[in-house]
């Protein structure tokens, strides 16, 4: 949640600050504010609940002297309600310091006891504004921000990312982070902070990572990171993948609709420069060479749809690399003492790279001794910055909350390891390999051909389900994490009750929810396996259609075997059988989509989600 700006250059500061917060709205927020600082060391606020456009009139009905230095936040409130005196900036030193934060302040309440002992007023109920006072109070006693700001945040626990600015110092903003999400944008005569490169995207596309506990001071031909207790520390700088305007919707009604247009991309730009005459070579992996060389259990960590991509993922790499792995949500990981040794590999899988769950289940992962594999789509993210290697998934910025491109590239990006994997330990042959190879470089192609073809029927059924109250979701094998990922999407755009199962689950209990009229999705396995899951599946539909359900069947082309008994059938592409489930997603994202927009609701920023969860 939240997104935070600041900046510092010739440039107007409103400007900035207004944009950067603008294309961080993805981020899921409840009130806006920015603190602008002008030559003369005049600091000027705004700050109101709402959307950024509440800011924004509120501006232009009370214009604020601009300058050319400033701060910028979009808050998820997490202590005191989405009201205006909540919101950020918070004010310290007599009004003459202005704070912005991202995450919680776990010492908060202490740190306000013994603020107000001080004689210190609160005008909020915020973590953030003990922050806030405490900076302004050893500004008071250094006279300088940076080391104002260093002292503090040694004395903070939890998760933070911190800007300030100080009247006495226009032409400076220091920031500090912690478990926390902050990167640097390095300009011509001006730099940034954002809470990802999106900030500052249209500005620069060089950036900087910041490392854990570390601060940061910009001014406009100046940049500096040090570690808390001063010591200078090296920062890299990348260039940023992308360019602002991948990150506008492009004429696209949602985007939502145009990162599923995406997936075909997202998957041919996460095998690119890693796949060739039939083999694979992710560079990226040679800091845990010794590592995979050595690993004999896996451990994938992952929340929501990015733990769906991690189930996947769990079918190759046993499938091929023989690797014994299991799937955990990152909650639920590092509060049952997981056994973890030196040869136990712990591969996270997140988009964002700023789930906090994921985030300190990684640390705890390292802390008890695993190497750690972060699977991520954000450049300069904090879960890469704190795992020992880090394969990006090439999907582009992805600003619809519901996640769908990063899906289909996280997959890709499994499938690769499993396929370096298998060959590194020598469970495939080499044409076994060139056969996943080949597999995978279809897969573009196929996901292209099926949302091409299956679109239209989707939005068509979708809009006869506009008043559906519950749609179930079966798939067996490599069908049941498409199953749930298939029902979260509904849930987190449609608002309405969805359940993936385990096809063979059905007899089990989750058959009693079948009545006439239940409105069911079936990924139905190739019948050209040699087992007999298709069979199987074909009887589970037979079973819920003899009570009434309305089933619509993902199926591959020429499957006849399934048409007397569907609904509805929706065609994929043949395809090897790990390889079926990157097709079979693409019209369950699509129906996701279109059933909340049949229902008029927000596709891109769906009530009560924010894109990057980074609150435990
Ligand atoms: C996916 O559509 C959801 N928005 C959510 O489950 C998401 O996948 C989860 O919060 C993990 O996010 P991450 O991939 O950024 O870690
Ligand atoms: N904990 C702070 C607050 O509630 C910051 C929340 C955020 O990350 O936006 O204001």
């Amino acid at each position: 949640m939240c997104g935070i700006v600041g900046y510092v250059g010739p440039g107007s500061s409103l400007e900035v600050l207004v944009g950067g917060l603008r294309r961080q709205e993805y981020r899921g927020y409840d009130s806006a504010g920015v603190a602008v600082l002008d030559d003369g060391g005049t600091l000027a606020i705004r700050k109101k609940a709402g959307k950024l456009a509440v800011l924004v009139d509120e501006l232009a009905a009370s214009p604020i002297a601009d300058g050319h230095t400033g701060i910028g936040h979009t808050r998820w409130a997490t202590h005191g309600g989405p009201v205006d005196e909540n919101a950020h900036p918070h004010l310290g030193d007599d009004g003459r310091l202005a704070l912005i934060h991202n995450g919680i302040i776990e010492n908060f309440a202490e740190l306000r006891e013994e603020l107000a002992a001080a004689g210190e007023t609160f005008t909020s109920e915020t973590d953030t504004e003990a922050a806030a006072l405490l900076v302004g109070r050893a500004y008071r006693e250094t006279g300088d921000l940076t080391e104002a700001m260093r002292r503090v945040v040694g004395r903070l626990e939890g998760a933070f990312t911190l800007l300030a600015v100080h009247a006495d110092t226009p032409g400076v903003v220091v920031g500090a982070r912690r478990n926390s999400p902050l990167v640097i944008g390095l300009g011509e005569g001006e730099n940034f902070l954002g809470s990802d490169v999106a900030a500052f995207v249209e500005h620069t596309r060089r950036a900087m990572e910041i490392g854990q506990d570390q601060v940061v001071t910009i001014r406009p031909n100046e940049v500096s990171v040090t570690a808390f207790d001063g010591s200078p520390v090296p920062a890299r700088e990348f260039e940023i993948a992308w360019d602002a305007s991948a990150a506008e919707k492009g004429g696209w009604s949602s985007f939502m609709k145009k990162e599923i247009s995406e997936e075909p991309e997202a998957v041919a730009n996460t095998l690119r420069g890693r796949v060739q005459d039939g083999r694979v070579r992710i560079p990226e992996l040679e800091p845990l060479a010794d590592a995979l060389a050595d690993v004999d259990r896996i451990v994938v960590i992952a929340c929501g749809t990015a733990a769906y991509a991690g189930m996947l993922g769990k079918y190759a790499l046993e499938a091929w690399a023989h690797v014994p792995v299991d799937v955990e949500l990152s909650h639920e990981f590092r509060y049952r003492d997981p056994v973890l040794t030196p040869r136990t590999l712990v591969v996270s899988v997140s988009q964002s790279g700023e789930t906090m769950d994921t985030l300190m289940a990684v640390k705890y992962a390292r802390e008890h001794g695993a190497r750690t594999l972060s699977i991520c789509n954000a450049q300069g993210a904090t879960i890469p910055r704190e795992s020992d290697a880090v394969v990006y998934t090439h999907a582009g910025p992805e600003v619809a909350v519901a996640s769908t491109k990063a899906f289909v590239a996280q997959v890709a990006a499994l499938y690769l390891l499993a396929l370096q994997l298998a060959e590194s330990r020598g469970t495939l042959t080499h044409a076994e390999i060139a056969r996943a190879v080949e597999q995978l470089q279809a897969l573009p192609e196929g996901l292209a051909t099926v949302i091409a073809e299956s679109s239209e029927r989707i939005a068509e059924l979708a809009h006869w389900m506009g008043d559906t109250e519950s749609v179930l979701y079966l798939g067996r094998h490599v069908g049941y994490p498409v199953a749930l990922e298939g029902a979260l999407k509904l849930k987190e755009l449609a608002y309405i009750h969805a359940e993936g199962f385990a096809a063979g689950e059905l007899k089990h209990g989750p058959i009693a929810l079948i009545e006439p009229g239940q409105v069911v999705f079936v990924i139905v396995p190739s019948p050209r396996h040699a087992d007999s899951l298709h069979r199987k599946v074909v009887s589970n539909i037979q079973e819920i259609r003899a009570r009434g359900a309305r089933v619509i069947a993902i199926a591959e082309l020429g499957d006849v075997g399934v048409v007397p008994y569907a609904d509805e059938v929706i065609r994929i592409p043949l395809a090897d059988r790990l390889f079926e489930p990157i097709l079979a997603v693409a019209p369950l994202h699509v129906f996701g989509m279109e059933l909340a927009a049949a229902k008029g609701l927000d596709v891109d920023q769906p009530r009560n989600l924010a894109k990057s969860v980074t609150v435990e």
